[in-house]
């Protein structure tokens, strides 16, 4: 069975370290995707690693990940609280979803307190800032372990 995990995110996040670093920290999404890069080699697991401003493109890629995935690790930066279409997207996909935030959204404002995203996620991580990645990769590899 595929080990392969998309992580997936969303708008703004390409400004990572220069946006709100009072919110979202320094290390730019240069740094998760190598943090990425090295969870997934510590962990047997293989990474198809993503960013776009565009709603459509991230709904192409879990579509994607739907003929070769086994799971997905997916910021949607403000889709999570607006998209129908992403969760829509989720909702076809066979295997393990994380929703992954770096900031706690539940100590924010009232918008962020709803996930569409959450209605699919398998699990939920919010406020471990990028470190945060990391851990829904391990959680992917054990649910990937579990399955055989
Ligand atoms: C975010 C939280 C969202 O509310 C926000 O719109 C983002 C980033 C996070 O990672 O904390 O863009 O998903």
């Amino acid at each position: 069975m595929s080990r392969l995990v998309f992580v997936l995110n969303g708008p703004n996040l390409n400004l990572l370290g220069k946006r709100q670093p009072h919110i979202y920290g320094h290390e730019t999404m240069a740094d998760v995707e190598a943090m990425c890069r090295k969870a997934c080699g510590e962990n047997g697991l293989e990474l198809r690693y993503h960013q776009s401003n565009r709603e459509y493109e991230l709904i192409d890629w879990i579509h994607e990940a739907r003929e070769i995935a086994g799971g997905i690790v997916i910021n949607p930066g403000a889709f999570t609280h607006t998209s129908v279409a992403i969760l829509d997207a989720l909702n076809t996909f066979d295997g393990s979803v994380i929703e992954c935030h770096i900031s706690q959204v539940h100590k924010r404002e009232a918008f962020r307190h709803h996930s569409y995203v959450s209605m699919r996620a398998d699990a939920v991580l919010a406020g471990f800032g990028t470190q945060g990645y990391v851990l829904a990769l391990l959680r992917m590899a054990h649910l990937f372990d579990a399955r055989k």
